[in-house]
């Protein structure tokens, strides 16, 4: 970490001058579900951790009338004069920050003139909730920086709302939260419709959380994932005619009859299905994990792939080769897409003895069966949001 704040701090006066001035540095996390997807929008579970990599944020009041955006990893800059609403900039980064400065500004907390240089060492656009990092850096240093003096969850919530409206993108709660919440090695628990959680210790003795990159674009993810929400919507609806209820996760495991029974729509049906034993597959993953108990663990990852692929439909040869192959190879415990899917990662519970031979055997077989190169990282579980002091 210290070079990377080196480097940011040399950058940062190189851009913006005075040396005498230091800026002050936050730092949010990406995530990676380990199980739960497709169900925080359903008011589900989800069982995601922060990861040791993220967005890290340097800011600085410049006494003048404008905020200034770079970053070290596109060469975009911008320039927006503080206002009380913000426009979106097409097709630029700097809507994820501009977004939550954005909701802040609407609650009466203007952010003054200032200097903003970012840094993320998430990959882009691979499912590891780059944006909710960027959000919630944003987010932190506005409110430290603005006196509004905004509760963590409402951290969250806000940036969630600049998601949805100012990107566009109608993603659940679950990614900032993860971001915000993340507590070294330690998943978190989280009741999406009550906002409840618990700190889960992540002791995976001797496997290793291994998260594979398909590396492929990202394309129709955003309208797929939109199109997955009106689904659930309308499963809703049809159960609506059997008992008055708020969103899918209020009907249980046991209740699986009734999907046959109240919804007609074969694609509906297979929606619903998918989220309602999703969330059974949660519950149950969070209680073997506190038995430690990693082999039953991995087998209700495999088993939540298979619902992802068969059911829900998010998933797509490239996530499922990697699946798939990853299963034949001997100590990987369990293994399936995380995130939106489409695109994106996997995440692997993988014996430390096997590491080395399931890294050489995907990277073969995934370029073999897809044309593409797979990455692969072994993060560690680290702690939410905050400000650094260095
Ligand atoms: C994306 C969204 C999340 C969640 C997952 C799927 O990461 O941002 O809110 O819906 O997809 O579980």
């Amino acid at each position: 970490m210290r070079n990377i704040i080196e480097r940011m701090l040399e950058s940062f006066y190189g851009k913006y001058g005075d040396r005498n001035s230091k800026p002050v540095l936050f730092f949010s996390p990406g995530r990676v579900n380990l199980i739960g997807e497709h169900t925080d929008y359903n008011g589900g579970f989800v069982f995601p951790c922060a990861l040791n990599f993220g967005t890290y944020l340097m800011i600085r009041n410049n006494g003048g009338k404008n905020i200034r955006f770079s970053t070290l990893n596109f060469t975009e800059e911008h320039s927006v004069p503080v206002k009380e609403e913000y426009k979106r900039i097409e097709r630029s980064w700097v809507n994820y920050p501009l977004g939550v400065i954005n909701e802040f500004a609407k609650l009466g907390y203007l952010l003054p003139g200032s200097d903003l240089l970012f840094y993320g060492d998430v990959p882009n656009g691979a499912g590891l909730s780059s944006s909710a990092s960027i959000e919630m850096v944003t987010a932190c240093a506005v409110n430290e920086i603005t006196g509004a003096g905004l509760a963590l969850i409402d951290l969250v919530k806000l940036s969630q709302k600049a998601e949805n409206i100012f990107v566009g993108m109608n993603c659940g709660i679950m990614d900032q939260f993860a971001s915000g919440f993340g507590k070294k090695d330690h998943a978190i628990f989280l009741n999406c419709d009550t906002l409840d959680y618990e700190n889960v210790p992540l002791i995976l003795g001797d496997y290793s959380l291994i998260i594979t990159n398909t590396n492929k674009r990202r394309g129709l993810t955003d309208s797929k994932y939109n199109e997955r929400r009106a689904e659930c919507d309308k499963a809703v609806e049809y159960l609506q005619a059997y008992r008055k209820i708020r969103n899918l996760s209020e009907t249980g495991t046991d209740e699986l009859a009734l999907l046959n029974k109240y919804i007609p729509d074969e694609i509906v049906l297979k929606r619903a299905r998918h989220v309602i034993t999703e969330n059974g597959r949660v519950l149950e993953a969070v209680k073997v994990l506190k038995e430690n108990n990693i082999a039953r663990f991995g087998e209700l990852m495999n088993q939540s792939h298979d619902s992802l692929r068969g059911d829900y439909e998010v998933t797509g040869i490239e996530l499922d080769t990697l699946v798939y192959e990853g299963r034949k190879i001997a100590g990987v415990l369990g293994t399936r897409m995380t995130g939106a899917g489409f695109g994106g990662c996997t995440v692997s519970i993988v014996h430390k003895d096997h590491v080395e031979e399931y890294i050489n055997t995907i990277t073969e077989a995934y370029t073999r069966k897809t044309g593409l190169n797979a990455d692969f990282y072994q993060p560690s579980v680290g702690n939410g949001s905050g400000r650094i002091e260095f």
